[in-house]
Parts: C-alpha cells; structure tokens; sequence
C-alpha cells in the first residue's frame, strides 16, 4: 500500500521555507528549557552565561542543556512506557547514554561503534536495541555477546547471518523483524524509509511474513514483535497512523506481543514552526492502534531520537569575517560549518541564528551564515536575521543543533570536532572534549 498524498502534503517539513521576513527576537520555543539572562542581559542556559561558556570553552562548540534532555526522556517514558528506547545515532557519547539509561530509556543502537559506546557508558546488554541495515558478522556478534534486548533483522541475508551464528550457542536471542509498511511520510525524501522503494526492511508484500516464518524456525531465535520506521522529521502525527493502520493486521496475524513504531517525530527549528509533543505523537499512535483494532495486549513502543535531543543543545561559533556585497547580500563567517552541521548541506534545512549577548534585540540585519570549508555549499543558515550590530568577534549561536549535528560531524579539511558541553545548575561540564590535531593524527602510520 503506497498512499498517494498528492503534492500539497509532499510539502517537506525539513526545506527552509520563504526568507525569513520577521525581526522577531529567537523564539522562546526553539531554545532550551532553562534559559534565562545574565546581569548583563546574555543568554543563559541552566544558569551558565553562553558568552563566558564560549570564551572558557572555545568554539564552535556544542552546548546541551541537561535537564532538558532529561525531562524529554521522561515525557517519552509517561508516553510510550519502559519499552521505549533513545534513538542514539541522534547524539551519541558515554554521557548521553547513561542519561537516557538513568532515565529509564533503553538504547537503540545501529552499529558496533555505538553498541561499544553505550557498554563503555556501563549500559547493560539487555537496555539496548541492535538496529542496523546491513549488520556484520561482526556486528551481530558483539550484539549477541551483549545479549542485547532485541535484535531488529533487516534483510534475508542477515536471517542467514544470525542462523549460523546462533546454532549450537544455547540461550535465546529475541527479535523484532524490521517492515516497510509502504507508508510515505510528509518528510525530505532522504529521511523517508518506510516506503515500499527502500533499502531497509521486509515488504509487507509477502517478504515480512516470509522472513517473521524463517525466524520462527531459527532454535535460539525468538520472533518477538514487528518493528517499523517511516521517517525523520514529521510534523504531522497522520504518518504515524497509517504507518499503525498498516502494520495492524500483520502484527495481529502473527500473534506477536510487541510493536515499535520506531522515531521520526519532527522539532521546530524556524521560529514560525510548531511540532507535535511526545506527548501528543504518543496519543495520536495510541488512538491509531485503537482505530486499526491492534490487540491491546500488544505493546507498543517507539524510538525518538530528534525529539528527546534536537532543541535541548545550542552551537557556540565566533564571527571571523563579515563581508557585504551591496545590493545582493552580506556573508558573515563562523569558525565552523558543515564539518559540525552538515544538516543544510545533505537536505537544504533551515536554521534561525542569535547573539546570546543580545537574545531580546530585533534581528534588522540579513545575512547568510556561512562556514570555514572550501566550498560555497558550506551554509549554516541560509537566511538568518541578526542584530543590526552585529560584528566581528561576536559570538554567534544556531539553536535546535542537539541533534544530527554532533553525531554527523566530520573532520572535513581537518576541523576538529568541537566539545560537547553539558550544563545543569550553573554548572558546565566537558562530557566530550574538542578533537586536537594529535587525535587527527593518531590514525596516520
Ligand atoms: N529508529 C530507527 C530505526 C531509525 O533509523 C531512526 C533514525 C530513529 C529511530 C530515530 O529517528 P528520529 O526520531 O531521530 O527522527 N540525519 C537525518 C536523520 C536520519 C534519521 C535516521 N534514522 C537528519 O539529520 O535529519
């Protein structure tokens, strides 16, 4: 089933819509829970100046607000229930993990490096979620030796995989087996994956039940549930019921005790933007199920990533050059960029920029933030509004960069990756220090 939504609701939530016209100050919306102001009128996150963070710390640097992580955690715990796990590829590091462990969230994991990371973090085997298209031998061994809660299997070759990796072991590994219910989600296409044209997961065709059969037959495997994922960046919670209408009667058919819906709920990063909650994507999935008859002793569970981290961390840049070509536009340089954000790059996002000196001044000027690298793709903000007094030296921060920034940074022309700092009760910590040229070099022989 491929639902012809037509051009209207193709509409990507993720392209920067018209150039911002609005001088409003940054949205309240788009900035950490606990942001406040200094004596001097700065921003402050969880009682900590970002100006003196920047001048202590460096830049660009990546700035978390941690309770804010954790309240998310725990709305989406209220939500879905133990079973819900924190997507890391998000943002992963040891700190992040054990945050979302404390707060009773398991882990989805797509890879050995970040199984390594979250069993480095301390988190045990049976918290996690092995994910992955195309997992290794390797890979699904470390999972196994982990004795991770699930395994999602992608594909028929990773049955044969498990298969032989599995026989003569004893114990039980259980599984989920991973969908793609024919679901087109409102997002950019390069985020869209539970359409029947992908690379991941069973067909509901006939190849799901076939793989959910060869499963069943597998001694030391057991088939516990079906897992699915539509997408990242939705807005509209009616992807996630038809992705839940789809995947119904499959789950009812097979008599499994377990669905996950997987992650993909969109974040607000434009000041004009709004996003569902947790809380209303939980209700809305929950009232799908109803509608589509799903058994109610069937758990469901899901696994956001963008929604627990993107708005909880801020990146920290300082302004090198500002130059203005009159009549067509003014480029203001920061010391980092797609190296450290490669989200406008890959898929044209939009991001909103601030002074954190100035949080409440009007934004009169515009300008195109752009990066350090050696191309004129290397934009930050495309259309950003800043302060009319803007200069150089000035420290500038994108909000709404807590997720899919850290995680897909590069050392593009040999950028180190900036630090991640948390912040909590006027208090910075480093949970990541910022790559040096000797880490760069490490790997040369
Ligand atoms: N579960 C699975 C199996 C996934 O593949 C993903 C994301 C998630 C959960 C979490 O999705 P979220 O709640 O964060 O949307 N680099 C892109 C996003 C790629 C998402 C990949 N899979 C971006 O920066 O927009």
């Amino acid at each position: 089933l491929t639902l012809d939504l037509g051009p209207e609701s193709r509409a990507s939530a993720d392209v920067p819509p018209e150039p911002l016209s609005s001088e409003a100050p940054i949205g309240r919306h788009l900035l950490p829970i606990n942001v406040g102001r200094s004596p001097s009128g700065h921003l402050t996150v969880a009682g900590v100046d970002l100006c003196s963070l920047a001048e202590e710390f460096g830049t660009p640097a990546f700035v978390y607000d941690e309770e804010h992580l954790r309240v998310r955690c725990r709305e989406a715990l209220a939500a879905f229930g133990p079973g819900v796990a924190y997507a890391a590829k998000a943002f992963h590091c040891k700190a992040m993990a054990l945050l979302a462990f404390e707060e009773g969230l398991a882990l989805d994991v797509a890879t050995d490096g970040e199984l390594a990371v979250a069993l480095a973090a301390g988190i045990p085997g049976d918290r996690l979620v092995l994910h992955g298209s195309n997992k290794s031998v390797h890979e699904l061994e470390a999972g196994l030796r982990a004795g991770v809660a699930r395994i999602a299997v992608d594909s028929f070759d990773e049955i044969d995989r498990l298969e032989s990796l599995v026989a003569g072991r004893g114990g039980v590994q259980d599984v989920l087996v991973r969908v793609t219910p024919g679901v087109e989600a409102h997002t950019h296409e390069y985020v869209m994956t539970g359409q029947v044209d992908s690379k991941f997961g069973f067909g509901l065709d006939s190849a799901a039940a076939e793989a959910a059969a060869r499963l069943r037959k597998i001694e030391g495997v057991r088939l516990v549930g079906v897992h699915a994922h539509i997408g990242s960046q939705i807005f509209r919670t009616d992807s996630f019921a038809r992705e839940v209408a789809a995947l119904a009667p499959f789950v009812s058919d097979l008599g499994v005790g377990e669905l996950c819906i997987g992650g993909g709920l969109g974040v607000a990063y434009l000041n004009g933007e709004t996003a569902p909650t947790l809380v209303d994507w939980a209700a809305a999935v929950r009232s799908a199920c109803r509608d589509a008859r799903l058994p109610p002793e069937v758990r469901v569970t899901a696994e956001p990533g963008r929604a627990i981290v993107a708005t909880a961390g801020v990146t920290l840049y300082r302004v090198g050059t500002i130059k203005d070509l009159p009549g067509i536009r003014r480029y203001v340089s920061v010391d980092g960029g797609m190296s450290d954000n490669p989200r406008p790059v890959l898929y044209g996002s939009g991001y909103e920029a601030f002074l954190p000196r100035c949080p409440d001044s009007a934004r009169r000027l515009a300008a195109r933030v752009v990066g350090k690298h050696c191309e004129s793709g290397d934009v930050v903000v495309e259309n950003a509004r800043l302060p009319a007094d803007l200069a150089v030296g000035d420290i500038l921060a994108t909000p709404v960069t807590g997720a899919y920034g850290h995680s897909m940074a590069s050392n593009y022309n040999r950028v180190g990756r900036p630090p991640v700092v948390f912040v909590r009760g006027g208090r910075a910590r480093v949970v990541v220090r910022r790559e040096t040229v000797e880490d760069l070099l490490r790997l040369e022989l």
